[in-house]
């Protein structure tokens, strides 16, 4: 039985002229078993013909919003897909799904799934290279769709460049790695908590960190879209992974107070916020007028230690669970993550050097050294979050089914 057999696939065919690969695409992907519902829009009929693909595939061909009986095709297929790819993908239906707008059956079925998503531009090589179109992918990207990128060679017209539609093998390819990848953590408990703690001052003022919570938030997506079921204790508001369970936060003792009551039944969890390590030790209940911080030029603010609730954790851990500790450091990044990874008995550390340039806190990419307790090293170069995400999971993955 191969990856493919009896999984439902959307295949969304937009207007261009590599729309005639989508044909050999669609045969493929029946021929592995898969069954296979088209969409095409508008442009793509102007290349390729209905009739192709209904003979094709295992569901007659869908072009439009209106004509089925059902009023609302677009959540029929977008939730009973298990996989939605786009091949070609033009840089019109990039924009269209990357901005939401919906209002044809492809982008509507695309709005309407949780399903992953693979898009595969192919257009013209000035196209492929436009900000914009590079902009949108970047941001689909940062939303875990996939992106098989195109390759060189012969374009329309006899131009000579990047842009032609990535070749069926390949693309097929890649929807069999998702589609084997995609629920390797069906029903595993994944905890995450995401964002940097806020310290009350008084009832104005606090003390916080650059953290965004875009990594932790990453992470408890694609766990989520790997079937995990997922509890995200956050202090930012950013979305969160449809299913999972939100608890918001704001100071390090809230945060604790939500993670340690369900830290036992959790099989995984993934500390990636970053929790003040001083906290004001007098919180006053209204704002403080300048000159009750301290006689002349120099205002003070006595600080006290947080608890460092990680340390609790590694001590309490369950037999089976992972737990995952981050490590934002400046200097020396791998000799002290190493140390933190044995000082809080960690299984795995996500080392992070959040001086680099487009690293760490704010950027939308990262890079890390992911270190295992059996002194396993991976280097994860510059990627978008999503993508560090993924490598992060792999890891525990792996570790999981290890023990
Ligand atoms: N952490 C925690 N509670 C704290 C501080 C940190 O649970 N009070 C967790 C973070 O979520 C992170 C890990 O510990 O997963 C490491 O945090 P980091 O601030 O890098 O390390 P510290 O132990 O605070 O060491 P230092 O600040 O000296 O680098």
């Amino acid at each position: 039985m191969t990856t493919l057999q009896g999984r439902r696939i959307v295949l969304g065919v937009t207007g261009g002229i590599a729309a005639y690969k989508a044909i050999e695409l669609c045969r493929r992907l029946v021929d592995a078993g898969a069954h296979v519902a088209p969409i095409l829009t508008e442009g793509a009929l102007h290349f390729v013909g209905e009739t192709t693909f209904s003979a094709l595939a295992s569901e007659r061909v869908q072009t439009s919003l209106w004509e089925e009986e059902s009023p609302i095709p677009h959540t029929r297929l977008g939730q009973g897909a298990d996989l939605i790819v786009v091949a070609p993908a033009t840089a019109r239906s990039i924009a269209a799904y990357a901005h939401g707008l919906s209002d044809d059956l492809l982008t509507a079925t695309l709005i309407a799934t949780r399903a992953p998503v693979i898009v595969c531009p192919a257009m013209h090589t000035e196209m492929w290279e436009h900000p914009a179109v590079q902009d949108n992918l970047e941001l689909l990207r940062s939303r875990g769709v996939i992106i098989v990128p195109p390759a060189e060679g012969r374009l329309a017209g006899g131009d000579v460049g990047t842009g032609r539609l990535a070749e069926p093998e390949t693309i097929l390819a890649e929807v069999e790695r998702i589609l084997a990848a995609e629920q390797d953590l069906a029903g595993v408990r994944v905890l995450v908590t995401a964002g940097g703690t806020r310290e009350a001052i008084d009832s104005v003022r606090v003390i916080t960190n650059r953290s965004s919570g875009k990594q932790g938030h990453a992470v408890a997506d694609e766990a989520a879209s790997r079937g995990a079921l997922v509890t995200l204790v956050t202090t930012v508001d950013r979305p969160t992974p449809p299913g999972a369970q939100v608890i918001r936060v704001s100071s390090a003792a809230e945060m604790e107070a939500a993670v340690m009551p369900i830290a036992a039944e959790q099989d995984v969890i993934v500390m990636a916020a970053a929790v003040a390590d001083f906290r004001p030790a007098v919180v006053v209940d209204r704002k403080l007028k300048k000159n009750e911080f301290g006689e002349g030029g120099s205002p003070q603010i006595l600080l006290e230690p947080t608890h460092d609730f990680l340390v609790d954790l590694g001590e309490r851990k369950p037999a089976g669970q992972v737990l995952v500790g981050f490590a934002a450091e400046t200097d020396d990044v791998v000799d002290n993550a190493k140390a933190k990874l044995a000082r809080k008995r960690l299984d795995l550390i996500v080392a992070n050097d959040v001086g680099a340039a487009r690293c760490g806190f704010e950027h939308d990419t990262n890079a890390v050294v992911l270190i295992r307790a059996d002194g396993m090293h991976q280097d994860v170069p510059l990627s978008d979050k999503r993508t560090i995400a993924r490598a992060i999971l792999d890891s525990i993955a792996a570790l999981r089914a290890s023990v």
